[in-house]
């Protein structure tokens, strides 16, 4: 009964005490914005290749969110060994709550014993329609098969399950076009407010960057912007001109800005950049520059916009693949950061990034990594890393 009456008598006083602490912790938040200091906070290897009875190796990450604030994860699932060429699901996860967990894997297509079957891909997200689209391709190598074809399904229940597929190359026709691989946009700004934008590459002689678009939620597509390789439909040789895998993202002033893969190290071990300034119509060579600032092994890469920030993942080296580094910048991708985040100094290869965007104080301190990672081979697991933009705080 003593403690009781004590802690009686005291409870007024602490409500008093804490109620002023909080009042000033709240006004030293205004008063000192957290420190932009990006770190992770939580990583988690969603597949492992070698580990799954039906399935050698796992590659190709894609992530995206969803209209409904979960997260996404694809990869192809390779049946019998590390090929590009060789039969494949698309494995998904997803999570509920920002990534602390998964559901397990479910295969949402299967192409049989097809040895050029299904590649990844590109998801985009319409925001209007409230659907996930992810476009994909069959028979993209012309191996033992004919023609490419360029298809899609649709999620309109926030992931959990997808529509028939639907071929693509009755609109586009079937010259061969390999989206991504990583994420479509849906234009934010004008010009063509509400577009799907989908941005990918061609087979090695038609290489080139090439663009379809969609201005009625997918139902119908064209095709849009080509940057296209030289020499065009010719056998290439070392350190000609040949744009490859790429990944778009739309910019404030509704430009898209596309990061490409720089197939045969033309002018540089580095990347080459390219915008579009019509909404993905064209992506004219005057918008085209090589940053030496990005050395690249040649490989599939992350871009991402957030508030006024360019992200961009990339294994870090010349040569290899090694050394998967997260830079920022603060000039739409012109200049970058001194600071950077290495994520991963062994192994690691194609990534791709996304953000959520449903909860103002929470979403902005958030970017999600998805990537290639191991400890001998780049292919031996997907890892996703959560990245708080602000030191943890
Ligand atoms: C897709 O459509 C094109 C053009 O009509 C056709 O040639 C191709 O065989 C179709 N692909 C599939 C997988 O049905
Ligand atoms: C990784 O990349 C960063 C950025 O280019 C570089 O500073 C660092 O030296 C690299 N580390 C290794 C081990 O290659
Ligand atoms: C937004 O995030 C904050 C911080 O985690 C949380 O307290 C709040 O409930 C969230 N709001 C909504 C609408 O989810």
């Amino acid at each position: 009964m003593g403690i009781l009456a004590t802690l009686t008598l005291l409870l007024p006083v602490l409500q008093v005490c804490c109620g002023v602490r909080s009042h000033f912790n709240k006004k030293q938040k205004l008063q000192s914005p957290p420190l932009f200091s990006p770190l992770v906070v939580e990583e988690q290897v969603l597949w492992v290749s070698q580990e799954a009875a039906e399935v050698d190796t796992f590659r190709i990450p894609l992530l995206t969110f969803t209209p409904k604030g979960s997260l996404l994860a694809f990869c192809e699932a390779r049946k019998f060994s590390y090929s590009d060429m060789e039969s494949k699901f698309f494995a998904v996860r997803r999570s509920v709550d920002k990534g602390s967990t998964w559901s397990p894997m479910s295969f949402i297509l299967d192409d049989g014993l097809m040895v050029d079957g299904l590649n990844l891909g590109a998801v985009v997200v319409d925001e209007k329609a409230q659907s996930v689209i992810l476009v994909y391709t069959i028979c993209f190598h012309h191996y033992k098969c004919s023609p490419s074809s360029v298809m899609m399904v649709e999620s309109l229940d926030d992931g959990l399950t997808w529509s028939r597929p639907r071929n693509l190359s009755e609109q586009l026709g079937v010259k061969s076009f390999a989206p991504g691989p990583g994420f479509g946009i849906q234009k934010r700004h004008a010009p063509h407010q509400d577009r799907l934008v989908v941005c990918g590459h061609g087979t090695l002689e038609g290489d080139g960057v090439f663009c379809i678009l969609s201005d009625d939620h997918g139902k119908t597509w064209r095709n849009g912007a080509a940057l296209k390789s030289v020499p065009y439909n010719q056998p290439k040789q070392a350190l000609d001109f040949n744009p490859d895998e790429c990944q778009p993202v739309e910019l404030s002033d509704g430009s898209i800005l596309v990061n490409v893969r720089n197939q045969n190290k033309y002018h540089c071990s580095c990347r080459m950049v390219v915008r579009s300034l019509d909404g993905g119509e064209t992506l004219p060579v005057d918008e085209l520059f090589f940053d030496k600032n990005l050395i690249d092994p040649t490989v599939a890469a992350g871009l991402l916009e957030k508030d006024g920030r360019v992200y961009f993942t990339n294994p870090a080296h010349s040569q290899k693949r090694v050394n998967l580094t997260l830079r920022w910048s603060l000039t739409n991708g012109k200049s970058w950061e001194k600071e950077l985040l290495q994520l991963w100094p062994g192994p690691s290869g194609y990534s791709c990034m996304t953000t959520l965007n449903g909860n103002v104080t929470e979403d902005r301190k958030f970017i999600f990594i998805l990537y290639e990672r191991g400890q001998r081979d780049s292919v031996e697991t997907v890892v996703f890393a959560k990245v708080h933009l602000y030191g943890g705080l």
